[in-house]
């Protein structure tokens, strides 16, 4: 068993596995040239021959316990017909979609459509690399795509007025993202992935009295779904006030946390395996940082089945050799 699934699934304290969000990323020098050749976000996820490339960049520089396959959370949209688009420092832009058109959305058609993403993911979990490791396959949560698809923009500076317009299509559109969030799903596990990890970026823009509706039902069966498949699957709803209430309700593997979570607390608070929460700003630091702040978290967790990880993507400024340091720090304590 690997150490990330030992740590997962046998509750094993011992093994200290560590993998990084967005690992493969700007922050690297060999993503930064391949991806100055491939100006088109979308299509270099869909470029057999260099995802399974890219996927392994970062295992051949550190002693990481898993990949996670180079795609994007937007490919579901992009699947289901709907325009995505990323511009240089402004993020991903999603043309309007009708109601209409994703209901008539054809399952074959989808699957055709991401054929490439399978493929790399089958390539990639071949490789010798990837013995005793982890090739973890993922999906954005419902509610999250449901707020890319609906408001076109991320909604970092809040949801556009337009977005609450459309309420009465939230539950049309949640069963069709459930569906095909579903197939991709299938068609990563088929290929070999490993591990399933749902991103709820979004999630803490819910209102308390909405979670049940628009977060924990929607997430509680792509969960189910994934836990019938026999595969372990990380939640990671980003910006929850209440993970305890979360946790029981949905009933993932593992919880990954963010850097705004207090660790202490989430100690007391569940009894499932936890992942990540160290703030990536922290790699910004020295060296002396980046081993105190470490600590934190694996003193915390030292009595728990625990993942290291970042509480969110690795940031594109950072020092790939703070990294390494990262890796081996955690490895040789
Ligand atoms: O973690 C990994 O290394 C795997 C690959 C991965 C990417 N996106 C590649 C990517 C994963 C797991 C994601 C998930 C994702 N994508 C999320 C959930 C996690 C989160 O960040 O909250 C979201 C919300 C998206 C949508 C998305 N994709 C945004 C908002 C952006 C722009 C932000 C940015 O960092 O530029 C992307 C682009 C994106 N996805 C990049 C990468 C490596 C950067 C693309 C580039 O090279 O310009």
């Amino acid at each position: 068993m690997t150490p990330i699934q030992s740590c997962i699934l046998e509750k094993n304290k011992h093994v200290r596995p560590i993998w990084i969000m967005r690992q493969a990323g700007r922050y690297l020098p060999e993503f930064r040239s391949l991806r100055k050749k491939n100006k088109n976000f979308i299509k270099l996820c869909l470029n057999e021959k260099i995802v399974p490339e890219i996927t392994l960049q970062p295992l051949k520089r550190f002693d990481l316990d898993a990949a996670i396959i180079f795609s994007d959370i937007l490919m579901i949209p992009f699947g289901l017909n709907q325009k995505v688009t990323f511009t240089k420092d402004l993020g991903p832009d999603l043309s309007n979609i009708k109601l209409e058109e994703i209901l008539e959305a054809s399952t074959e058609r989808f699957i055709n459509k991401l054929k490439p993403v399978y493929e790399s993911i089958k390539t990639t979990s071949k490789n010798k690399i990837l013995i005793n490791k982890d090739l973890i396959g993922f999906v954005g949560a419902p509610w999250t795509l449901l707020v890319y698809m609906i408001n076109n923009v991320s909604p970092k500076k809040g949801l556009k007025k337009k977005f609450f317009k459309r309420k009465n299509e939230f539950k049309d559109f949640l069963e069709i993202i459930d569906k095909f969030t579903k197939l991709h799903i299938l068609y990563q596990i088929k290929n070999g992935a490993t591990i399933i990890q749902i991103f709820d970026s979004w999630a803490g823009l819910v209102q308390e009295k909405d979670l049940e509706e628009l977060v924990y039902i929607p997430t509680k069966r792509i969960v189910e779904y994934v836990q019938s498949l026999k595969v372990p699957v990380i939640c990671f709803p980003r910006g929850i006030k209440n993970y305890k209430k979360f946790t029981s309700y949905v009933m993932p593997d593992a919880l990954s946390i963010d850097y705004e979570v207090n660790p202490k607390k989430i100690l007391e608070e569940i009894q499932i395996p936890v992942q990540g929460g160290l703030n990536p700003k922290v790699l910004l630091g020295d060296k002396d940082l980046i081993k105190k702040e470490a600590l934190k978290y694996t003193n915390i967790f030292k009595n728990h089945p625990y993942i290291f990880n970042l509480g969110h993507g690795v940031l594109p400024e950072t020092d790939p050799n703070m990294v390494e340091y990262l890796v081996k720090f955690i490895k040789n304590n």
